[in-house]
């Protein structure tokens, strides 16, 4: 029932059109019905004395004009209702990714990729074909099995009868077909989807698999899903070829009964030759919509099996989003952040990550947070940009609950270098003006100067449009880190925060960077996350994280001389350096 308000609210812009299809489509079955009729005149007229070779070429005329203007009338219902389902497919893969868009990271952490790949691919193209081929294919049905068994009526009350007794075991047939084709092209769906969720896997793993040397065994595993795919495939293609010969079988019991009856009644005078010839016409034209119905079933639950599985995904609630609390007066965040008193655990963990956090950075100061690793400092990143939500009056933007900040405002302003970096397979140039939609190439410049990165670049052969990733350049972890480094200065933010943001840079271009930005970034809260020390020294304000509390703060001067855990990273890391001398 469900299904059906779906499919109708997707046909519904296209009204007009679907009803000019409709059109065409009547007439045309409407002029299918003439033809027989045509036939079943010349042949009863033909032993009358006036009947003459002309009348022949007469009707044989008007035949030919039928048959131009059927095809002209299909044609443009073909065209009409094909066209919509294209329509209605690009509605649908809009409307599933923009909803992929809003969903949280914790739905992709339960979701593979590869099943929501198959979604929008191959369960996308089973919706099309229900709302081209198949939404056609029932009005045309249902049209011609009215039309076809009332001219049959109309020529005699029970020969119809008699063609029409193997009908009910034709629908016996297509419910019990039915059902286990539709039983089993789920199955195909899914184990389709997997395939390619382990496909996908062992090619962006690749180098993984490799240094372990798994090759074989991920062949293996690939191999195997393949093989359960091609089974499941061959199962439905041998219940499928069982179909169509059953189906055929009942329909020649139905055209011998119409023989054996039909002949007599013709001997015996009840009806004349010429509607014996058009209720034969007319039965032949009965085959199809029976058959068809058996099409049509079969892809209204392929269709309506995939539609569910987006609906599923559709129905998944955006989980963060402006709540009531949003002030859409709010246009832009001057740069001052608070905790207070934050404790987090993740959503499904009785864990508690971050225990009654509180500290402030006004805006233009600089924080760095130091902890041991699996402390809690990337959290409390995300919480800040809202990829997690926080609890409420626990973070404060400017004095105003984060809560009240619009989302969309909240990201705008707060550029992140993320500890794990993602890079799309575009140019430099492109993954830098990602954060940005328009930018000119002195801010380009500008900002790849800042994260010290420039100079590499004019270095690869294409310069900044270097393609990154297959095919282009491979970029290293420290230039990597840069390049991401650039991405978020570009969107020029009132707050910037840089999460493991120079673990695989040098202390020496560290150092080059930090003055950089010390020099440029001067109004801008920047949240430092770092290991090393000597990333965090000049910091204003230091906050050194253990076991989900604060247990330090104060700047660097301060906390060496209160003796801490400050004191103890600072003392290990300089016995480290002092030892590489
Ligand atoms: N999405 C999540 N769901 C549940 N637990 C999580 C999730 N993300 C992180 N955690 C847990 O939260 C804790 C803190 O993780 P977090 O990434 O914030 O640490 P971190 O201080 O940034 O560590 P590192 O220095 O290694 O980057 C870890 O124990 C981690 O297992
Ligand atoms: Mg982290």
């Amino acid at each position: 029932m469900k299904n059906i308000k779906t499919i109708i609210s997707y046909l519904k812009p296209y009204k007009k059109t679907i009803f000019l299809g409709v059109c065409c489509l009547i007439i045309v079955d409407g002029l299918q019905m003439i033809v027989p009729k045509i036939i079943q005149h010349i042949i009863d007229f033909m032993h009358l004395p006036d009947f003459s070779l002309m009348t022949i070429f007469k009707f044989s005329v008007l035949i030919i004009i039928l048959a131009v203007a059927m095809s002209i009338l299909r044609y443009l219902w073909r065209l009409l209702f094909f066209q919509n389902a294209y329509k209605i497919e690009r509605k649908i893969r809009n409307d599933y990714y923009d909803h992929l868009q809003k969903l949280s990271s914790k739905f992709f952490q339960n979701h593979n990729t590869g099943k929501l790949m198959a979604y929008a691919t191959n369960d996308l193209r089973a919706v099309r074909m229900l709302f081209g081929i198949g939404v056609v294919l029932a009005f045309d049905v249902i049209l011609m099995f009215v039309a076809t068994l009332s001219l049959m009526i109309n020529i005699n009350f029970h020969l119809t009868i008699y063609a029409i007794i193997p009908m009910p075991i034709v629908i016996f047939i297509m419910i019990f077909f039915g059902r286990k084709l539709h039983h089993l092209f789920g199955k195909v769906q899914k184990t389709f989807a997997t395939m390619s969720d382990s496909v996908q896997e062992s090619i962006s793993g690749i180098r993984v698999i490799k240094s372990f040397v798994r090759e074989k065994a991920y062949k293996n595993r690939v191999g195997e899903i393949a093989f359960d795919l091609m089974k499941e495939n061959l199962h439905l293609t041998k219940i499928w070829g069982m179909f169509f010969p059953a189906m055929f079988a009942i329909i020649g019991i139905s055209l011998l009964l119409t023989l054996y009856f039909g002949g007599t009644k013709t001997i015996l005078g009840e009806i004349t030759i010429g509607e014996f010839v058009a209720f034969n016409s007319y039965l032949h034209m009965l085959i199809w919509p029976v058959i068809a119905i058996g099409w049509i079933v079969n892809l209204f639950q392929r269709g309506t099996a995939s539609l569910n599985r987006i609906q599923k995904i559709m129905d998944e609630k955006p989980e963060i989003v402006d709540t009531k609390k949003v002030d859409k007066s709010i246009k832009k965040i001057d740069g001052k952040i608070e905790f207070r008193n934050l404790t987090f655990s993740y959503p499904d963990s009785k864990h508690i990550i971050l225990n009654g956090i509180s500290f402030s950075v006004n805006r233009g100061e600089t924080l760095a947070i130091v902890g041991k690793t699996g402390e809690g400092k990337s959290t409390l990143i995300k919480l800040l940009t809202r990829i997690n939500n926080p609890p409420e009056n626990s973070i404060f933007i400017d004095n105003k609950d984060i809560y009240k900040v619009p989302l969309s405002i909240l990201r705008k302003n707060i550029a992140v270098v993320t500890q794990d970096i993602f890079l799309f397979s575009t140019s430099i140039e492109e993954n830098i003006k990602f954060g940005k939609s328009e930018v000119s190439g002195k801010e380009i410049v500008n900002v790849t100067e800042l994260a010290h990165f420039q100079h590499e670049i004019t270095e690869f052969s294409q310069k900044i449009k270097s393609v990154i990733g297959e095919k282009g350049v491979s970029l290293s972890g420290g230039q990597k880190q840069r390049l991401a480094m650039a991405r978020a200065l570009i969107k020029n933010a009132p707050i910037l925060i840089l999460d493991d943001a120079f673990s695989s840079v040098d202390t020496q271009t560290e150092n080059i960077i930090l003055e950089n930005l010390q020099k440029h970034n001067k109004n801008k809260t920047t949240l430092i996350i770092a290991h090393r020390i000597s990333t965090m020294q000049h910091a204003d304000k230091i906050i050194v994280l253990d076991k989900g509390k604060i247990v330090e703060k104060g700047n660097h001067e301060k906390l060496l001389k209160s003796g801490g855990l400050y004191y103890d990273i600072y003392q290990k890391q300089r016995l480290k350096e002092e030892l590489k001398i």
